[in-house]
């Protein structure tokens, strides 16, 4: 089955090509192209993404889009058998451009359309493979990313952090969610607080690599409790205190060095946790598989954290390639392509509060 897909939740424009197949069982995500195009540029001003802008921008760029898409392949309306559209979570004004942009290729090209969860698509974004890798790969062996189940699935963006039991790809159990903030939505508040620009997240990073982690004990929140839940924005508020602490009792704005520290401890104070929590529930229940996705799966400490939890457990641990972390329509495809296989249709309607 080759999708279409389209995704525009947030602020990023994007529109990819991906051959699906192999059933619930064992699925194959071959992406033979995926465009995105950021609009972080517009929003930085803002100091986040502006929902109106947001809208605008992604009516001006879906053409676009797919006019480079036709151009890469001149037979791209012959050969896709769907079109998928991501119709929540997200923000609403930006999901209703790409429903309505889906839904007139659907009428103009003659194919069916269907709606995709953005948060079922950076689960699947683990079994994304790009064509290049496929290609090289299947003159060695077989290019089947199999994942073994029981897993234990932490997915972490700018506006969900969600930790779930799976026990295939269609059946799986929310262990726990955040209470408050996102662990991204902490990283972009706290990067405003150190005037470091959006998305906070690649930033914190960069600037924590010259800090030290252990300078500043902030709190890890929900850490020993029971349940599998986070809270982030206790941290978040701890870093507000302690800058505007610092700040008042030297009268000088920190220096580069004061922000490296409080950014390396952050950092290490939201992952540790992440980690710990991810590691608790991975032995409760038997885990063979460790999956992170979302935009925070970006980040090299929580990467590296819990690689060493899998490996000292002795299972396996699975990140996506670098491009599916973030926003991007080719999990849109993956999540498209469960959904219909299992015959359960969204409506296709802006739907910003829907979750896994
Ligand atoms: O999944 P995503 O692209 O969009 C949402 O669905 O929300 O995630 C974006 C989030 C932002 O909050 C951004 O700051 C965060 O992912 N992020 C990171 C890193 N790269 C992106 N957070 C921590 N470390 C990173 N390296
Ligand atoms: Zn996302």
């Amino acid at each position: 089955m080759t999708i279409l897909a389209i995704e525009t939740s947030c602020d990023e424009t994007s529109i990819a090509l991906v051959e699906a197949s192999g059933g619930f069982r064992t699925p194959e995500f071959c992406v033979i192209k995926n465009i995105v195009s950021s609009q972080i540029a517009v929003h930085i001003p803002f100091g986040g993404v502006v929902p109106n802008l947001a809208k605008r921008e992604h009516i001006k760029n879906l053409p676009k889009v797919l006019k480079r898409l036709l151009t890469y392949n001149k037979k791209l309306i012959e050969e896709v058998d769907a079109i998928a559209v991501t119709v929540g979570p997200g923000l609403e004004p930006a999901l209703w451009t790409g429903i309505e942009f889906a839904k007139d290729l659907s009428k103009r090209w003659k194919k069916p359309l269907i709606g995709a969860n953005h948060m079922e698509g950076h689960l699947f974004s683990n079994w994304l493979t790009p064509i290049q890798e496929q290609k090289q790969k299947a003159k060695i062996k077989s290019q089947k990313i199999s994942i073994q189940f029981p897993a234990v699935a932490l997915v972490v963006s700018g506006g969900h952090t969600i930790l779930l039991a799976m026990q295939s790809m269609t059946k799986w159990r929310k262990l726990g969610e955040t209470r408050d903030d996102a662990a991204g939505e902490a990283f972009d508040k706290v990067a405003r607080m150190l005037s470091l620009p959006y998305p906070g997240g690649p930033e914190i990073a960069r600037l924590a690599k010259h800090g030290d982690c252990n300078a500043i004990d902030f709190p890890q929140p929900m850490r020993n409790h029971r349940s599998y839940d986070f809270s982030f924005s206790g941290i978040k508020t701890a870093v507000l205190y302690y800058v505007r602490d610092k700040v008042k009792a030297t009268r000088k704005k920190l220096d580069q060095k004061e922000k490296a520290n409080i950014a390396a401890s952050f950092e290490r104070a939201v992952t540790d946790v992440l980690a710990y929590k991810t590691a608790r529930a991975a032995q409760e229940f038997g885990a063979k598989t460790i999956l992170l996705s979302g935009g925070v799966a970006a980040n090299v400490w929580l990467r590296k954290n819990l690689a060493t939890v899998a490996r000292n457990f002795g299972i396996s641990f699975k990140a996506p390639e670098a491009e599916y972390n973030t926003d991007n329509a080719a999990m849109i495809a993956a999540a498209a392509y469960i959904r219909a296989l299992q015959k359960k249709k969204y409506k296709m309607t802006a739907q910003s509060n829907l979750t896994l």
